[in-house]
């Protein structure tokens, strides 16, 4: 089976083996996705360890497409999860707490849930800041230069503020403690990967002259900084 075919056929709840605990897709209202289960890598190839992440600072990583970025945050607090949250189509889910010792470290789509702003390596409009002032949640959000759209990475991404009408799609993690390896397996949320590929297919027809951009992300994946992956970061 083809890569591309194998996240189909994950995604429609066919058994897929060395995937997550059937326990982590076993809620009500909105199912998680499950997708390939890539392990999260530095760029020598060795294993991301959770201690090597410095906190509050924006990594990205390609999942679960090869060419679909992610963020990867250590907020250095606790993320309790259980937020209700809902989909631009209706429909609910419970966010997800952290992961790691302190439940501190989540991930998200880098793609901005108004009109998909998302990092390039020329550019990128959305990142994590710290907050600005006693109107924003005082470990941080996920703020997107375009339009000004601002998410709270502590609640699940939900939309604080501007046009974005959901929160930023969940990336769903699990932290191998014994062996101190991070993997992505699946999405949680209001999904635009559709939308991406089809609104960016010129651009990704170029970055990716073999038609692999749909692929499924590696089974490692490295992990880079936001500020080593794109040339300009928009701050607003
Ligand atoms: S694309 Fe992010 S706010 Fe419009």
């Amino acid at each position: 089976m083809r890569r591309r075919d194998f996240v189909k056929a994950c995604a429609v709840g066919a058994g897929c083996a060395g995937l997550a605990p059937a326990s982590l897709f076993a809620d009500a209202g909105l199912r998680p996705r499950r997708y390939q289960r890539s392990r999260l890598v530095q760029s020598s190839g060795e294993p991301l360890r959770l201690g090597e992440l410095e906190q509050l600072r924006n990594y990205v990583f390609s999942y679960p497409y090869r060419a679909t970025p992610a963020f990867l945050l250590d907020l250095g607090t606790s993320v309790p999860g259980e937020q209700s949250l809902r989909t631009e189509a209706g429909e609910t889910y419970r966010s997800r707490h952290g992961v790691g010792p302190k439940h501190s470290v989540v991930a998200f789509s880098a793609i901005c849930a108004h009109k998909l702003a998302h990092p390039t390596p020329a550019v990128s409009y959305i990142r994590f800041r710290e907050a600005r002032g006693n109107d924003e949640p005082a470990t941080g959000v996920i703020s997107c230069c375009a339009e000004n759209s601002l998410y709270d990475p502590v609640a699940g991404g939900r939309v604080l503020d501007g046009p974005a009408k959901q929160p930023l799609a969940a990336v769903l993690l699990e932290h191998d403690a014994a062996a101190d390896e991070l993997f992505a397996v699946g999405t949680l949320g209001g999904e635009l990967f559709d939308r991406f590929f089809t609104e960016f297919e010129a651009r990704l027809s170029l970055e990716y002259p073999d038609g692999n951009a749909r692929e499924a992300a590696a089974e490692d994946v490295v992990v880079e900084p936001l500020s080593r992956f794109s040339d300009n970061i928009m701050r607003c």
